[in-house]
């Protein structure tokens, strides 16, 4: 979006239903008047009904509903997570999207956002439900060289982000199921799919795809995964803003990663055993290579599952679904 229009923007924000004087926005922005009537004009366009009234100004007396860039900016708390920003309507995939870009240069930080996906992927080459209006269906590029064992440990640090986004926005009380299903009430709210472009053993960089359930009614869920998902209006009775989880999950992956950059992943470990479901209790891992049980000890600094069998042997985790 055009800078000086979201300053406008800012501006009749902060005093919505109020007058701002034309004069002073002109002053304000260093335009003209008639630059100012423009963008607002295309404000208007977007959306915003914006009053006029002469020798008063302008005030903003509603903003428009639903996903849209210019709310998401005016939400944003980053300071470069999410300044690149893509908001559409409808995309196959904004995973595929992500990773179009990165090789096509995007800067660190890109966000990419969709109203609706019509190829949405998840975990383990599973489909992921992304319908219209409903849910957030989100990627952002990282440029980060790092070992490829350690690239778990985004994944974690981005439950951790989401859990405590969701939580501060909706109210709900939610759990991490490992490595990465948010949960509430046992059913899964959010999931998250790391990949990642690699040269050697080390990252080019890394697409962090983030998928949550917000506004879906119960019944708008496929059959097939009715009985396992809900949605934070399901679980609240509310309709939860998106524009704010979204904001909200980006001001806190950007303030995890800095805590990661600093201090390593011993913090963002601690708070994820916080958040962690499964740790100390009775699991099934179906990992690729067949089926596991027995009990989740913890996980190791690489983000590993370690799994106790009634033998007492320990399996290392990589890769697996978990039920309890
Ligand atoms: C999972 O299986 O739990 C991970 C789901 C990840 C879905 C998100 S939605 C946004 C991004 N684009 C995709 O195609 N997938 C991820």
């Amino acid at each position: 979006m055009n800078a000086t229009r979201l300053q406008l923007l800012k501006q009749l924000h902060e005093k919505k239903n109020q007058f701002v004087s034309g004069e002073r926005l002109s002053e304000q922005l260093h335009v003209s008047r008639t630059a100012i009537w423009k963008h607002i004009e295309e404000l208007k366009k977007q959306g915003y009904v914006i009053e006029a009234i002469r020798k008063q100004g302008y005030r903003l007396l509603d903003e428009p509903e639903g996903l849209s860039e210019p709310s998401l900016l005016l939400l944003l708390q980053t300071d470069w997570l999410g300044q690149q920003l893509y908001v559409y309507n409808q995309v196959a995939s904004t995973q595929a999207l992500a990773h179009e870009l990165a090789t096509d240069s995007a800067s660190h930080g890109t966000v990419i956002v969709a109203n609706e996906q019509t190829g949405g992927r998840g975990r383990l080459g599973r489909v992921w439900h992304s319908a219209s209006g409903t849910g957030i269906w989100m990627s952002f590029i990282v440029h980060i060289d790092l070992p490829l064992m350690k690239v778990p440990q985004l994944t974690l640090l981005s439950s951790v982000a989401v859990l405590r986004a969701l939580r501060s926005v909706s109210g709900c009380s939610l759990e991490i199921k490992w490595p990465n299903d948010v949960l509430c009430n046992g059913r899964k709210v959010a999931g998250i799919l790391t990949e990642l472009s690699a040269e050697a053993d080390r990252t080019n960089y890394v697409v962090l795809g983030i998928g949550i359930n917000v506004n879906q009614s119960q019944d708008e869920f496929p059959e097939e995964i009715h009985h396992i998902a809900t949605s934070l209006a399901s679980e609240t009775g509310q309709q939860v803003d998106r524009n704010s989880c979204i904001a909200a999950i980006l001001k806190e992956w950007e303030d995890l990663y800095l805590l990661y950059l600093e201090h390593g992943f011993k913090p963002i470990k601690t708070l994820w055993e916080t958040h962690a479901l499964s740790l100390g209790k009775q699991i099934v891992a179906r990992t690729p290579q067949g089926k596991l049980e027995g009990l989740a000890k913890g996980i190791t600094d690489d983000g590993v599952l370690l799994l106790e069998d009634n033998r007492g042997q320990i399996h290392y985790i990589y890769s697996a679904d978990i039920a309890l």
